[in-house]
């Protein structure tokens, strides 16, 4: 079984979530194949797809938003969870899912998307960005929890795994949404 693992990511906290995901899901001896969203023109070869983006002006970065429009024929009977990388602090601000979500989800029939808080580091940020992140008062610092990261990684390589299971043993599983 062959998941994709693809994620918008500008100054890198989103990849790093990705290489985490990726790797839990092959310590679950499946296959897992991190790839950016550009380079993506189809889900041929994949059996699932974990999609994830950082969060930009309340938004999903385009590059994942594309994907989605590109694959939208192909989603229907593969298992897909998507994810958001960007509230930032300690209570995580802001605290509501990017507004472009709820389609994403429509879209792909996706049986999860979680939000994780982000990192914010003032030396990786342009100028424009530096002035975005001023007015809002966004703190920096890394705010990523990789406890409740692993734990929801687990979760979806378990879910695989049976999958997977059920299949070399020709047993019937539900499908996901959307089939
Ligand atoms: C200019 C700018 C705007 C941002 N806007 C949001 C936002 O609207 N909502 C949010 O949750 N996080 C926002 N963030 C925080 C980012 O989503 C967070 O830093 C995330 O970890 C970035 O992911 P990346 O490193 O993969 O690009 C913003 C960050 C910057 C620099």
């Amino acid at each position: 079984m062959k998941i994709l693992v693809t994620v918008a990511s500008r100054h890198g906290s989103t990849r790093e979530i990705a290489t985490l995901i990726a790797g839990l899901i092959e310590d679950a001896g499946l296959e897992a194949d991190v790839r950016d969203p550009d380079d993506i023109m189809s889900l041929a070869g994949y059996d699932a797809a974990v999609i994830g983006s950082g969060v930009y002006m309340g938004r999903w970065l385009d590059p994942a938003r594309r994907l989605i429009e590109r694959c939208h024929g192909e989603f229907s009977g593969r298992r897909v969870w998507l994810f958001s990388c960007g509230p930032l602090g300690e209570p995580a601000t802001p605290d509501r899912a990017p507004a472009d979500v709820a389609a994403m989800r429509v879209a792909t029939g996706a049986i999860d998307h979680r939000v994780f808080p982000g990192r914010l580091v003032k030396s990786e940020l342009g100028r424009g960005e530096r002035v975005v992140v001023a007015g809002v008062h966004a703190p920096y610092g890394d705010y990523r929890p990789w406890d409740d990261i692993m734990t929801w990684a687990r979760g979806i390589a378990d879910a695989l795994r049976t999958v997977d299971l059920a299949a070399t043993l020709d047993i019937p599983v539900a499908e996901p949404v959307g089939t």
